[in-house]
């Protein structure tokens, strides 16, 4: 793996081993002190961010390196300087760049006329290191990873897209419950479908929430991403029936509770789904930072673990 911009980069083999490599590190992070020691990245970041900005940051830093936070909130990549000359600028100082942009293209742009490692921090169309924490996640509560049944409800965003890339991949069964016309990249859909192919897993899409029944995971996420002006009425009256609550859960049959956060309570789940039992969204969160970590530790020193 060169670059990780969509997922698409590992083969079942990469994610479990990346997976694999991430529990090594949460279990014993002493013993990974010194893998990328003297090395850097560069945090660009377009939007706003908690988790990801402080993972990647404590990422670098657990393993001996250093996280240097770039804010492009205020609109300066491509603008200030073209996009290619801040990849040929922070190449010649980090060794990785890590960026949350609007744009996807950006991204291919950055790792075409740099020379050192991109990774994806969310973009317009994947959000590829946020779904590795989740099936890490899966595994760690389900024991497993391949045939488990997960079920999306809500917007077909960035997370949905990754979601089906990383399940088909590692031969899930992804199902994307979403309104007509909200559903997923069609063609990241179409490339994930040859990948679940591939490995015995499947990929779906439907707005028919009567087939909801038998799923090992519930996964939402926000209705409303960053940037989107929707007014907020017409966002619920749409949605409103993909709401992760008691109701829904209990129908379900499913056995964890999933959300990439930030939640929008008494929106896309209720505070009961969230902070009951069979919520694992701290958990996911957590486990950002030691997939970060493994994926910076394999893209940049790979000989070292
Ligand atoms: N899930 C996620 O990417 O969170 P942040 O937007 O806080 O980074």
């Amino acid at each position: 793996m060169e670059h990780l911009l969509t997922g698409f980069e590992l083969n079942q083999d990469g994610y479990v081993k990346l997976i694999e490599l991430a529990q090594a590190m949460k279990a014993d992070p002493k013993s990974y002190r010194r893998t990328l020691e003297g090395m850097s990245a560069a945090l660009m970041f377009e939007k706003p961010s908690l988790r990801t900005r402080t993972t990647f940051e404590l990422a670098m830093f657990n393993l001996g390196g250093h996280g240097v936070y770039l804010d492009l909130g205020k609109g300066d990549l491509g603008v200030r300087e073209t996009v290619p000359d801040y990849a040929r600028n922070l190449s010649r100082w980090v060794d990785c760049l890590v960026g949350r942009v609007f744009k996807q293209t950006t991204l291919e742009e950055l790792a075409a006329t740099g020379s050192v490692p991109v990774v994806n921090a969310l973009s317009d169309l994947y959000h590829p290191a946020q779904v590795m924490a989740d099936f890490m996640t899966i595994k760690e509560h389900l024991g497993h990873m391949d045939k488990v049944k997960v079920a999306y409800l809500g917007d077909g965003n960035n997370v949905a897209n990754s979601l089906l890339v990383a399940g088909a991949i590692l031969g899930a069964h992804v199902t994307c419950f979403c309104p007509l016309n909200c559903g997923p990249d069609v063609q990241i859909f179409t490339k994930a479908q040859a990948e679940a192919q591939k490995y015995g897993g499947s990929v779906q899409v439907t707005d028919d929430l009567s087939t909801l029944k038998d799923y090992d995971v519930l996964y939402t996420d926000t209705w409303v991403s960053m940037g989107d002006d929707t007014p907020l009425e017409q966002v619920k009256k749409r949605f409103l029936p993909y709401q992760i609550n008691e109701q829904l859960v209990a129908s379900s049959g499913a056995k964890i509770v999933m959300h990439c956060l930030p939640a929008h309570r008494g929106y896309e789940i209720t505070d009961e789904v969230m902070d009951g039992p069979l919520s694992v969204v701290f958990d996911e969160a957590e486990n950002r930072l030691h997939i970060h970590m493994a994926l910076l530790a394999t893209l940049l020193n790979p000989s070292a673990v």
